[in-house]
């Protein structure tokens, strides 16, 4: 009995050590420390548990031809995702160094996910992340044709890039400028 009396005091004070931690302000919410907490390595695992469980739609057919491509770059740009994210040939917009966690870049976004993971990302947005949820706002259409463009993103030159976009209206970032802020 004296046992589970001294661990029931045990449990107890963590359980309140933990509430005044965060809810008494200890837990710095600053985005300007490096995310290698162990905070930031939980949420990443439960984000990646999350998107793998929840990601269930079926990929259109045509996925990886050349036109769906080229309309998921201009959709990368119209939809401001170069702005955190980049794109061959574009650098991001300066306050993508200020996000914790840092976007992925040309090199690594979505890579290693499947389509229909990467479709549920761009649908959802990741909570507590700054990536945005665009499935209120655009069709699952336009959702899919930014899966072609991650999907080949590599693939494509900055010429390319450049070409395909430039009769957007602000024109689009040439190489090594910085995307315009207040594209909409
Ligand atoms: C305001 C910044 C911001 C914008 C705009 C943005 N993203 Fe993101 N995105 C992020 C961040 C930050 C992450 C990383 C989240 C994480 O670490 O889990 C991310 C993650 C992703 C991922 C997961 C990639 C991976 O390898 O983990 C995909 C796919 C993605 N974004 C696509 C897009 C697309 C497509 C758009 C535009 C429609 C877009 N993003 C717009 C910030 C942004």
């Amino acid at each position: 009995m004296p046992v589970i009396a001294w661990l029931s005091g045990i449990v107890i004070a963590v359980v309140v050590a933990v509430i005044v931690y965060f809810f008494a302000g200890f837990y710095n919410v600053s985005a300007l420390r490096p995310g290698n907490s162990v905070m930031s390595s939980a949420l990443e695992s439960i984000r990646e548990a999350s998107v793998e469980r929840h990601a269930e739609a079926t990929p259109p057919a045509g996925l990886d031809d050349a036109s769906m491509v080229q309309a998921g770059a201009h959709e990368f740009v119209e939809e401001g995702c170069v702005m955190c994210h980049g794109s061959p040939g574009v650098k991001p917009a300066k306050f993508e160094q200020g996000l914790d966690p840092q976007p992925p870049g040309v090199d690594d976004i979505g890579q290693d996910m499947s389509a229909a993971e990467v479709f549920w990302i761009i649908h959802n947005g990741i909570r507590m992340t700054a990536m945005p949820a665009f499935g209120g706002h655009t069709s699952s259409d336009e959702q899919w044709k930014l899966v072609s463009y991650i999907r080949h993103i590599r693939q494509v030159t900055p010429q390319q890039f450049a070409t395909w976009n430039a009769d957007m209206h602000p024109p689009a970032p040439r190489e090594g400028e910085k995307p315009d802020s207040d594209r909409d």
